[in-house]
């Protein structure tokens, strides 16, 4: 008899022994991935539900995006910014129209782009709103998720991400998300802008009142204060429209762009914005080694052209209804409450049943990748090209699941 060897608790093991603890993993090890679905190196197959919180909207190795990586492979990689290179304008041009904005700032990961924001909001208050220099301020929302730097952390009310990371980066004011009178009274002449995200995905999917984006829209119009939208997670697609912000018929005066626009292949993060903010930045102030290289660009150029069909917005609201329909049913049997848009949701799981990561750890036994955030609560956010039949499938087994 011959007994068979599973190279999972070993490759387990050895990134536990060689790399920082910085994350808790679910015990899965993959080894290969297409379109909505994952295989570990024992060859089990895996639906992913994570889709690397966005990153993979378009699914795992889209052939589109595929062919342009390889494509630009075979011709130049990385130049710096030192020059420019040719597919530069066309990534940036196609970015900014997308977001019907004047100008794009290319960069590479989601927390160098809210960087970017922050930098640029200040600037632009020093030199255009004429705050006095240092007083700047930016609202920001409790429970705010917006990266991992010391600047960000700063301004994060999650202790897990903040203690111990001091001394902390003053200019900030945390206000309850959807609170619109909090914001109201949290503004002074030197506020700069409001930065939050159209719905809050690390907190849990949170969704705000209805009114409440367009009702702080008029109010960074009468005051004076840039309207920032962190749409890296929320946006190119992830809600059935390209911007999550869009539900609320609100255009915000900076998109803070990331993950998906990165095709799941390299990091490609930008922030777009009308010339009178965007703007303010002169050479040798901002920058990045990385930031708008070749490759990047040639992925990040096609993943515009791929939102430019609306097809996988119209996938995500189509299929994003029968995901909502499914976990509503669940409401009651062992799911506490579920929230989100498009193919996006958290949903709560009865404490009194098991933990979010209780659940998230049965379901990968089940084969569904999700992954879970403060305490009972799981996040659902396939890639957007998932099937209906694969969706129906994650359901029965988040259902089963809950049956225990
Ligand atoms: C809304 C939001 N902003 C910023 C970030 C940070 O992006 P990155 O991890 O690429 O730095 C994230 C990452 O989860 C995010 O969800």
């Amino acid at each position: 008899m011959t007994t068979v060897e599973f190279r999972t608790p070993g490759a387990l093991a050895d990134a536990e022994r060689w790399t920082a603890h910085n994350y808790h993993p679910l015990p899965v090890v993959v080894a290969e991935a297409e379109g909505a679905w994952v295989t570990d190196v024992d060859g089990r197959r895996y639906l992913d539900f994570l889709a690397g919180y966005s990153a993979l909207n378009f699914g795992h190795r889209h052939p589109g995006l595929i062919a342009a990586a390889h494509a630009q492979l075979d011709r130049v990689t990385l130049t710096s910014r030192a020059f420019v290179h040719d597919q530069f304008a066309t990534f940036c041009r196609g970015l900014a129209e997308l977001c019907g904005k004047d100008l794009v700032l290319p960069m590479n990961t989601g927390a160098e782009a809210v960087e970017t924001a922050i930098k640029v909001a200040r600037k632009w208050g020093y030199r255009v709103k004429g705050v006095a220099d240092e007083r700047a301020e930016i609202i920001v929302a409790a429970n705010n998720f917006h990266g991992r730097t010391t600047t960000i952390v700063s301004f994060s009310t999650d202790p897990e991400a903040r203690a111990d990371f001091g001394p902390y980066t003053p200019g900030f004011v945390v206000v309850p998300y959807g609170d619109l009178d909090a914001v109201r009274a949290a503004i002074t002449p030197n506020t700069v802008a409001v930065l939050m995200e159209p719905i809050q995905g690390e907190a849990g999917v949170l969704v705000p009142p209805a009114g409440f984006l367009a009702g702080l829209r008029e109010l960074c119009d009468t005051n004076n204060v840039l309207m920032i939208a962190d749409e890296i997670q929320s946006g190119l697609g992830r809600t059935g429209k390209t911007f999550a912000i869009e539900h609320d018929g609100v255009v915000p005066d900076m998109y803070v762009l990331g993950k998906a626009l990165g095709g799941g292949i390299v990091p490609v993060s930008a922030v777009a914005a009308d010339q009178a903010v965007l703007g303010v930045l002169r050479p040798g102030e901002h920058g990045s080694t990385f930031g708008g290289n070749p490759l990047a660009c040639a992925v990040g150029a096609e993943v515009v052209r791929l939102l430019a069909t609306g097809e996988f917005q119209e996938r995500s609201a189509r299929l994003g209804a029968r995901l909502h329909a499914g976990l509503e049913a669940m409401i009651g049997h062992g799911v506490v409450a579920v929230r989100g848009r498009g193919l996006w949701a958290g949903v709560d799981i009865d404490p009194a049943l098991m933990t979010g990561r209780q659940a998230c750890e049965r379901l990968a036994e089940r084969g569904v990748l999700a992954k879970d955030t403060h305490g009972s609560t799981i996040r659902l956010a396939p890639p957007l090209v998932v099937t209906e039949e694969d969706l129906d499938h994650a359901l029965a087994q988040l259902a089963a699941v809950l049956k225990g």
